[in-house]
Protein backbone atom coordinates (compact mmCIF):
# COMPACT_ATOMS: atom_id res chain seq x y z
CA UNK A 1 0.00 0.00 0.00
CA UNK A 2 1.05 3.41 -0.76
CA UNK A 3 1.46 6.07 1.89
CA UNK A 4 0.92 9.42 2.02
CA UNK A 5 1.28 12.82 3.64
CA UNK A 6 -1.90 14.72 5.08
CA UNK A 7 -2.91 17.76 3.11
CA UNK A 8 -3.61 20.85 5.03
CA UNK A 9 -4.94 23.74 2.64
CA UNK A 10 -6.12 27.09 2.87
CA UNK A 11 -6.72 30.55 0.69
CA UNK A 12 -3.14 31.70 1.84
CA UNK A 13 -1.32 31.78 4.85
CA UNK A 14 -3.92 31.43 7.84
CA UNK A 15 -4.01 27.25 7.52
CA UNK A 16 -0.59 27.47 9.30
CA UNK A 17 -1.62 28.34 12.40
CA UNK A 18 -3.93 25.21 12.10
CA UNK A 19 -0.75 23.25 10.42
CA UNK A 20 1.75 24.20 13.43
CA UNK A 21 -1.00 22.77 16.37
CA UNK A 22 -1.17 19.76 14.12
CA UNK A 23 2.04 18.88 13.97
CA UNK A 24 2.40 19.49 17.84
CA UNK A 25 -0.42 17.09 18.49
CA UNK A 26 0.47 14.71 15.57
CA UNK A 27 4.34 15.01 15.15
CA UNK A 28 5.15 11.77 13.57
CA UNK A 29 3.19 12.47 10.28
CA UNK A 30 4.62 14.04 6.92
CA UNK A 31 2.65 16.62 5.94
CA UNK A 32 1.68 19.20 2.74
CA UNK A 33 0.86 22.18 3.01
CA UNK A 34 -1.11 24.23 -0.02
CA UNK A 35 -1.90 27.94 -0.34
CA UNK A 36 -3.89 29.38 -2.41
CA UNK A 37 -2.27 32.96 -2.49
CA UNK A 38 -3.27 33.37 -5.86
CA UNK A 39 -6.43 33.86 -5.27
CA UNK A 40 -6.78 34.49 -2.19
CA UNK A 41 -8.67 35.93 0.11
CA UNK A 42 -11.68 33.78 -0.90
CA UNK A 43 -13.86 35.04 1.66
CA UNK A 44 -15.82 37.89 -0.39
CA UNK A 45 -16.00 35.35 -3.66
CA UNK A 46 -18.82 33.36 -4.52
CA UNK A 47 -20.15 29.88 -3.95
CA UNK A 48 -19.26 28.51 -7.34
CA UNK A 49 -15.77 30.04 -7.48
CA UNK A 50 -14.98 29.38 -4.19
CA UNK A 51 -16.05 25.68 -4.73
CA UNK A 52 -14.34 25.69 -8.08
CA UNK A 53 -10.52 26.75 -6.54
CA UNK A 54 -10.81 23.89 -3.27
CA UNK A 55 -11.64 21.51 -5.41
CA UNK A 56 -8.83 22.49 -7.46
CA UNK A 57 -6.44 22.65 -4.78
CA UNK A 58 -7.49 19.42 -2.99
CA UNK A 59 -7.01 17.68 -6.16
CA UNK A 60 -3.21 18.82 -6.20
CA UNK A 61 -2.99 17.59 -2.69
CA UNK A 62 -4.59 14.44 -3.77
CA UNK A 63 -1.89 14.22 -7.08
CA UNK A 64 0.93 14.78 -4.38
CA UNK A 65 -0.23 12.12 -2.37
CA UNK A 66 -2.25 13.08 0.40
CA UNK A 67 -5.14 10.38 1.45
CA UNK A 68 -6.67 13.09 3.84
CA UNK A 69 -6.65 16.53 3.38
CA UNK A 70 -7.48 18.98 5.86
CA UNK A 71 -9.31 22.11 4.51
CA UNK A 72 -7.94 24.55 7.33
CA UNK A 73 -9.97 27.02 5.85
CA UNK A 74 -13.23 28.67 7.22
CA UNK A 75 -14.96 29.78 3.96
CA UNK A 76 -13.70 26.85 2.12
CA UNK A 77 -15.15 24.84 4.47
CA UNK A 78 -18.39 26.57 4.76
CA UNK A 79 -19.10 26.55 0.68
CA UNK A 80 -17.35 24.12 -0.43
CA UNK A 81 -16.58 21.03 1.58
CA UNK A 82 -19.96 19.64 1.72
CA UNK A 83 -19.93 19.26 -2.16
CA UNK A 84 -16.37 17.80 -2.24
CA UNK A 85 -17.61 15.15 -0.08
CA UNK A 86 -20.94 14.38 -1.18
CA UNK A 87 -20.52 15.03 -4.92
CA UNK A 88 -16.98 15.09 -6.02
CA UNK A 89 -14.94 12.65 -3.79
CA UNK A 90 -17.26 9.75 -5.06
CA UNK A 91 -16.66 10.43 -8.52
CA UNK A 92 -13.25 11.82 -8.60
CA UNK A 93 -11.50 10.00 -5.42
CA UNK A 94 -13.56 7.38 -3.76
CA UNK A 95 -10.84 6.33 -1.08
CA UNK A 96 -9.72 9.73 -0.36
CA UNK A 97 -10.80 11.64 2.29
CA UNK A 98 -11.54 15.57 2.69
CA UNK A 99 -12.45 17.31 6.70
CA UNK A 100 -13.08 20.36 7.57
CA UNK A 101 -12.23 23.29 10.55
CA UNK A 102 -16.12 23.83 11.39
CA UNK A 103 -18.00 20.98 12.64
CA UNK A 104 -15.04 20.47 15.23
CA UNK A 105 -15.15 23.87 16.27
CA UNK A 106 -19.09 23.94 17.21
CA UNK A 107 -18.88 20.62 18.39
CA UNK A 108 -16.87 22.32 21.15
CA UNK A 109 -18.33 25.99 21.76
CA UNK A 110 -21.48 24.84 23.39
CA UNK A 111 -19.86 23.47 26.42
CA UNK A 112 -18.31 26.41 26.90
CA UNK A 113 -20.54 29.00 27.31
CA UNK A 114 -22.34 29.79 30.45
CA UNK A 115 -24.67 32.30 29.12
CA UNK A 116 -25.59 30.30 26.23
CA UNK A 117 -24.92 33.42 23.87
CA UNK A 118 -21.85 33.09 21.44
CA UNK A 119 -20.73 35.45 19.28
CA UNK A 120 -18.78 34.30 15.48
CA UNK A 121 -16.29 36.29 13.98
CA UNK A 122 -15.66 35.29 10.35
CA UNK A 123 -15.54 36.37 6.68
CA UNK A 124 -18.51 37.40 4.96
CA UNK A 125 -18.46 34.01 2.88
CA UNK A 126 -18.40 32.23 6.03
CA UNK A 127 -21.33 34.29 7.57
CA UNK A 128 -23.37 34.28 4.80
CA UNK A 129 -23.26 30.33 4.35
CA UNK A 130 -24.96 30.06 8.39
CA UNK A 131 -22.38 27.08 8.57
CA UNK A 132 -21.81 27.62 12.54
CA UNK A 133 -25.11 28.33 13.51
CA UNK A 134 -26.66 25.59 11.75
CA UNK A 135 -24.30 23.49 13.13
CA UNK A 136 -23.73 24.76 16.51
CA UNK A 137 -27.66 24.29 17.23
CA UNK A 138 -27.29 20.57 15.55
CA UNK A 139 -25.08 20.13 19.07
CA UNK A 140 -26.89 22.72 21.01
CA UNK A 141 -30.21 23.89 20.11
CA UNK A 142 -30.20 26.19 23.24
CA UNK A 143 -27.69 28.44 22.65
CA UNK A 144 -28.35 31.62 20.48
CA UNK A 145 -25.34 32.36 17.92
CA UNK A 146 -24.44 36.02 16.98
CA UNK A 147 -22.26 36.12 14.11
CA UNK A 148 -20.23 39.19 12.53
CA UNK A 149 -18.37 39.81 9.03
CA UNK A 150 -15.11 41.10 9.43
CA UNK A 151 -14.07 41.56 5.75
CA UNK A 152 -11.06 43.66 6.41
CA UNK A 153 -9.54 41.20 8.45
CA UNK A 154 -8.10 38.81 6.66
CA UNK A 155 -6.39 41.54 3.92
CA UNK A 156 -5.01 43.62 7.10
CA UNK A 157 -3.44 40.19 7.98
CA UNK A 158 -2.38 39.10 4.68
CA UNK A 159 -0.71 42.13 4.25
CA UNK A 160 1.21 42.41 7.48
CA UNK A 161 -0.87 44.67 8.45
CA UNK A 162 -2.41 43.53 11.77
CA UNK A 163 0.05 45.30 14.10
CA UNK A 164 -0.93 48.77 12.40
CA UNK A 165 -3.30 51.04 13.14
CA UNK A 166 -5.61 50.33 10.81
CA UNK A 167 -5.88 46.80 12.43
CA UNK A 168 -6.63 49.01 15.88
CA UNK A 169 -9.82 50.81 13.53
CA UNK A 170 -11.14 47.45 12.11
CA UNK A 171 -10.90 45.34 15.65
CA UNK A 172 -12.41 47.73 17.12
CA UNK A 173 -14.92 48.47 14.90
CA UNK A 174 -16.43 44.83 14.54
CA UNK A 175 -16.19 44.18 18.36
CA UNK A 176 -18.39 47.33 19.59
CA UNK A 177 -20.71 45.93 16.67
CA UNK A 178 -21.40 42.23 17.94
CA UNK A 179 -21.56 43.43 21.32
CA UNK A 180 -23.85 46.27 20.97
CA UNK A 181 -25.93 43.60 19.22
CA UNK A 182 -25.37 41.22 21.85
CA UNK A 183 -24.13 42.24 25.18
CA UNK A 184 -24.39 38.95 26.95
CA UNK A 185 -22.04 36.71 24.96
CA UNK A 186 -19.14 34.86 26.93
CA UNK A 187 -17.67 32.73 24.26
CA UNK A 188 -16.14 34.38 20.54
CA UNK A 189 -15.03 32.39 18.07
CA UNK A 190 -12.43 33.15 15.45
CA UNK A 191 -14.04 31.62 12.61
CA UNK A 192 -11.31 32.48 10.37
CA UNK A 193 -7.53 30.72 10.59
CA UNK A 194 -5.99 34.16 9.82
CA UNK A 195 -7.58 35.92 12.90
CA UNK A 196 -5.50 34.48 15.27
CA UNK A 197 -2.80 36.87 14.44
CA UNK A 198 -5.35 39.16 15.45
CA UNK A 199 -5.47 37.48 19.21
CA UNK A 200 -3.78 40.50 20.83
CA UNK A 201 -5.58 43.33 19.65
CA UNK A 202 -8.90 41.52 19.94
CA UNK A 203 -8.07 41.00 23.71
CA UNK A 204 -7.19 44.55 23.96
CA UNK A 205 -10.92 45.86 22.91
CA UNK A 206 -12.51 42.95 24.50
CA UNK A 207 -13.86 43.23 28.08
CA UNK A 208 -12.78 41.32 30.47
CA UNK A 209 -14.50 37.63 30.99
CA UNK A 210 -14.99 36.56 27.48
CA UNK A 211 -13.50 33.37 26.02
CA UNK A 212 -11.69 33.68 22.77
CA UNK A 213 -11.30 30.41 21.44
CA UNK A 214 -9.17 29.90 18.11
CA UNK A 215 -8.91 27.05 16.13
CA UNK A 216 -5.82 25.57 16.16
CA UNK A 217 -5.69 23.51 18.82
CA UNK A 218 -9.50 21.94 18.34
CA UNK A 219 -8.78 20.44 15.23
CA UNK A 220 -5.50 19.14 16.11
CA UNK A 221 -7.38 17.28 19.18
CA UNK A 222 -9.94 16.54 16.74
CA UNK A 223 -7.89 14.48 13.76
CA UNK A 224 -6.14 12.88 16.36
CA UNK A 225 -9.41 11.47 17.61
CA UNK A 226 -10.71 11.31 13.59
CA UNK A 227 -7.55 9.20 13.15
CA UNK A 228 -7.97 6.83 16.27
CA UNK A 229 -11.40 6.21 15.11
CA UNK A 230 -10.69 5.26 11.51
CA UNK A 231 -7.71 3.11 11.65
CA UNK A 232 -8.02 2.12 7.58
CA UNK A 233 -7.04 5.89 7.03
CA UNK A 234 -4.08 5.93 9.89
CA UNK A 235 -2.17 3.25 8.13
CA UNK A 236 -2.41 5.51 4.86
CA UNK A 237 -0.09 8.26 6.47
CA UNK A 238 3.46 8.24 6.19
CA UNK A 239 5.42 8.53 9.03
CA UNK A 240 8.98 10.58 8.29
CA UNK A 241 8.14 14.18 10.26
CA UNK A 242 8.69 15.69 6.47
CA UNK A 243 6.97 18.92 6.03
CA UNK A 244 6.48 20.33 2.65
CA UNK A 245 4.78 23.57 1.42
CA UNK A 246 3.32 25.12 -1.96
CA UNK A 247 1.79 28.16 -2.94
CA UNK A 248 0.03 29.14 -6.00
CA UNK A 249 2.12 32.54 -6.25
CA UNK A 250 5.58 33.73 -5.40
CA UNK A 251 7.92 31.49 -3.24
CA UNK A 252 9.89 33.70 -1.83
CA UNK A 253 7.25 36.13 -0.98
CA UNK A 254 5.51 33.06 0.80
CA UNK A 255 8.00 32.23 2.50
CA UNK A 256 8.73 35.28 3.83
CA UNK A 257 5.51 35.77 5.22
CA UNK A 258 4.81 32.08 6.62
CA UNK A 259 6.83 32.36 9.83
CA UNK A 260 4.73 34.84 11.31
CA UNK A 261 1.80 32.23 10.89
CA UNK A 262 3.35 29.35 11.47
CA UNK A 263 6.40 30.40 13.77
CA UNK A 264 9.43 29.77 12.18
CA UNK A 265 11.09 29.75 8.91
CA UNK A 266 9.62 27.53 5.61
CA UNK A 267 11.21 27.20 1.89
CA UNK A 268 8.16 26.68 0.25
CA UNK A 269 7.92 25.92 -3.65
CA UNK A 270 5.73 27.33 -6.61
CA UNK A 271 2.69 25.16 -7.46
CA UNK A 272 1.77 26.41 -11.02
CA UNK A 273 -1.98 26.34 -11.32
N1 LIG B 1 -8.43 31.65 6.31
C1 LIG B 1 -9.70 31.61 5.66
C2 LIG B 1 -10.78 31.20 6.64
O1 LIG B 1 -10.50 30.52 7.61
C3 LIG B 1 -10.22 32.84 4.95
C4 LIG B 1 -9.37 33.64 4.16
C5 LIG B 1 -9.94 34.23 2.93
O2 LIG B 1 -10.83 35.09 2.96
O3 LIG B 1 -9.42 33.81 1.91
O4 LIG B 1 -11.92 31.53 6.44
Amino acid sequence: MTQGPIGVFDSGYGGLTVLKEIIAELPEYDYCYLGDNARTPYGNRGFETIHAYTLDCVQHLFRMGCPLVILACNTASAKALRTIQQKDLPRIAPDRRVLGVIRPTTELVGTLTQTGEVGILATNGTVASDSYPIEINKFFPHVKVYQEACPMWVPLVENNEHEGPGADYFVKKHLDHILSEAPNIDTLVLGCTHYPLLMGRIREYLPGGITVLSQGKIVAHSLKDYLRRHPEMEVRLSKNQDHRFFTTDDSRIFDRMAATFFGKTVQSQHLAL
